[in-house]
C-alpha cells in the first residue's frame, strides 16, 4: 500500500518535472482532394505524437506549380483578434530559392531529412513523401489565448501554354490549445549544427 503511494507520487511528480506547456495544433477536419489524373495526395495527422505524413503520387511530369494559401487563425474569446494570410506562392521559384540561398538550403535540408521531397522543376512523375514532419517546438511560459484556425491549400498546375488545373484542394480546421505535453519536439537552436 505504501509502495503503491509511493509509487503514484513520484509518476505525479516526474509528470510534473517532464511536462512542458506547449501550443500544439488539433485538427477537427481534415479534407483532401487531389485530382488525380496527374497527382494524388494524402495527408494524415497524429495527435498523440504529434506528426503530420504527406504523400503525393505524380502520374504525368509537372510542368509548373502554384501554390495557393489561405489561413485564418481566430482568437476564440476575441473574434476581433484575427489574423489572415492569402497568398500564392510558386514552388518552381521557391526551389530555385532554395537550391540558391543559404536559408533556403537549411530549410530545404530540414523537410528533406523526412522523405523524399521535390527537388526542382519540372516536377518528374513519381513517389514523394514526407513522413513524421513536425516543426520544432519550444515550450511556452507565456499565457496564450486559445485559438481556431482555418487553412486551405490549393495546387494549381500550370501548363506549357500557361493553363492553370486545380491538382490539390485540402481544407484543414482545428484549435490550438496550450497542452502540458511531455514528447516537446526539439527547438529551433537545437537543430542548428553543434560543430561550427
Ligand atoms: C507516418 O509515417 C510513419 C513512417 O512510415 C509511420 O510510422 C506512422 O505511423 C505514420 N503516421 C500516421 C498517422 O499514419
Ligand atoms: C484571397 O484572395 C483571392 C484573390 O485575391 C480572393 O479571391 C479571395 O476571396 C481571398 N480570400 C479571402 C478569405 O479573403
Amino acid at each position: 500500500m505504501l509502495v503503491n503511494t509511493i509509487f503514484v507520487v513520484l509518476l505525479a511528480m516526474s509528470h510534473g518535472v517532464f511536462a512542458e506547456k506547449m501550443l500544439r495544433p488539433k485538427f477537427k477536419d481534415i479534407k483532401i482532394w487531389s485530382e488525380e489524373k496527374l497527382v494524388s495526395h494524402k495527408v494524415v495527422y497524429d495527435h498523440s505524437d504529434p506528426h503530420l505524413n504527406f504523400s503525393m503520387e505524380v502520374h504525368q511530369e509537372l510542368h509548373d506549380v502554384d501554390i495557393h494559401l489561405e489561413v485564418r487563425i481566430t482568437n476564440k474569446l476575441d473574434p476581433m483578434y484575427t489574423t489572415t494570410l492569402n497568398t500564392t506562392l510558386n514552388i518552381c521559384r521557391i526551389l530555385g530559392f532554395a537550391n540558391k540561398s543559404p536559408v533556403g538550403r537549411f530549410v530545404h535540408g530540414f523537410i528533406r531529412e523526412f522523405g523524399n521531397i521535390v527537388e526542382s522543376c519540372p516536377i518528374a512523375k513519381g513517389s514523394y513523401f514526407i513522413n513524421k514532419f513536425w516543426w520544432p517546438e519550444d515550450p511556452t511560459t507565456a499565457i496564450l489565448p486559445e485559438l481556431e484556425f482555418d487553412i486551405i491549400w490549393e495546387a494549381y498546375h500550370i501548363d506549357a501554354s500557361k493553363k492553370r488545373t486545380l491538382i490539390m484542394n485540402d481544407h484543414f480546421t482545428g484549435d490550438f490549445t496550450v497542452q502540458d505535453v511531455n514528447n516537446l519536439k526539439p527547438g529551433i537552436f537545437a537543430m542548428l549544427p553543434k560543430s561550427v
